[in-house]
């Protein structure tokens, strides 16, 4: 395959919700993901990052398939997908595989770990019944199972056990890309690092995409290679994880780093750079006219109540704000 094409590149990622507050109630558009773009290559990680309710989630549907976007557009391999075309959904479905956050919900209970790995197989490959088995044992290896696991039901496992049986089950049809939900969020601390720690080397012996959903910004820096920060569902910032990690410019992002505890304090932001994340998110049915962040915005000047900032390229990464490395 070409190395220069991008596993997963979005254009203008779009997807609105008509909603009714009540029965009678006028239907309104939520604009839950307003114009996504990225590129995303073989073995590297987007983190995308945002308060709850900013699309995340929508995100990660419209890129699973789940869901078909209102407007614009995504590739898988160069090839643009049409979720109307069955044929080439089923065949991109082994390409994006998802990893969820509740690693409760996402199992089948009355299915023991052997055929929740076999059943992708099952439905998407010829492979025999010992085939199957031969390549569900040989995952549960790589993902930190034990042989005598196989005959087992979810419920017999820990949290941090289960997500590594998810991560075993996304990876049974070779995906290039993983769209992953906030996986580590529902683990306890401690288990947390040790299931990233499990991502990032299947990443590298698989060469995996990752899609990595997170408001940890912690996390985040630990293993991002890009970042993408949304704001009611639009893009903020974008870029290289140490370009926006280390000098962030759009008010957001730095409100953001700033309210994120750091192991390191080198990691921390100089105090000028820090802004405070005050007031409440918007609800996304009434975003605020121009910059939506204007209202919590320290250095909101009468443009940004007006006009919506385009989002254009500065000292490397590309920013929606009016006064992106200016403030
Ligand atoms: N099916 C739907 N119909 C109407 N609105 C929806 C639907 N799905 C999501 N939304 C709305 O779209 C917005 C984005 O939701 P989404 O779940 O993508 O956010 P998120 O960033 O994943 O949040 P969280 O961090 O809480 O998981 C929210 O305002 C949500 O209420
Ligand atoms: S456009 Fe204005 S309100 Fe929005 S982030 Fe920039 S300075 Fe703040
Ligand atoms: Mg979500």
């Amino acid at each position: 395959m070409n190395e220069m094409i991008p596993v997963l590149e979005a254009h203008d990622l779009t997807r609105h919700y008509m909603v009714k507050e009540s029965t009678f109630a006028e239907a309104r558009t939520l604009k839950a993901v307003n114009g996504v773009s990225f590129t995303l290559q073989a073995g590297r990680t987007l983190a995308v990052v945002g308060e709850s309710g900013c699309g995340k989630s929508t995100l990660a549907r419209l890129l699973t398939m789940i869901e078909a976007p209102t407007d614009g557009a995504f590739s898988v391999n160069g090839a643009q997908v049409d979720i109307a075309d069955k044929t080439q959904v089923k065949s991109l479905r082994s390409s994006i595989q998802m990893i969820f956050q509740d690693p409760y919900g996402s199992l089948n209970p009355r299915k023991k770990v052997g055929a929740i790995l076999e059943e992708p197989l099952v439905i998407n490959t010829s492979l025999s019944k010992q085939e199957r088995e031969e390549a569900s044992r040989a995952m549960m290896a790589k993902v930190g199972l034990r042989p005598e696991h196989y005959n087992r039901y979810p419920h017999m496992f820990s949290g941090g056990q289960r997500q590594r049986i998810a991560i075993a089950r996304a990876l049974m049809l070779q995906p290039g890309v993983i769209i992953a939900d906030e996986p580590v969020s529902a683990l306890d601390v401690s288990i947390q690092a040790q299931v990233l720690n499990l991502l990032m080397d299947l990443q590298e012996e698989f060469n995996l995409a990752y899609l990595f959903i997170s408001h940890d910004l912690s996390v985040v820096r630990h293993l991002a290679d890009d970042v993408l920060v949304m704001y009611l569902g639009r893009p903020a910032e974008q870029g290289p994880k140490e370009t926006v990690f280390e000098k962030p410019l759009h008010p957001y992002t730095r409100g953001l780093l700033a309210s994120t505890p750091r192991v390191n304090p080198d990691d921390r932001l100089a105090r000028s750079e820090q802004v405070e994340l005050r007031g409440e998110l918007p609800s996304p049915l009434d975003p605020p006219p121009g910059c939506a962040f204007h209202r919590r915005c320290p250095f909101a000047k009468e443009v940004c109540s007006q006009d919506l900032p385009d989002s254009r390229e500065v000292q490397g990464r590309f920013v929606a704000c009016h006064f992106a490395g200016e403030v």
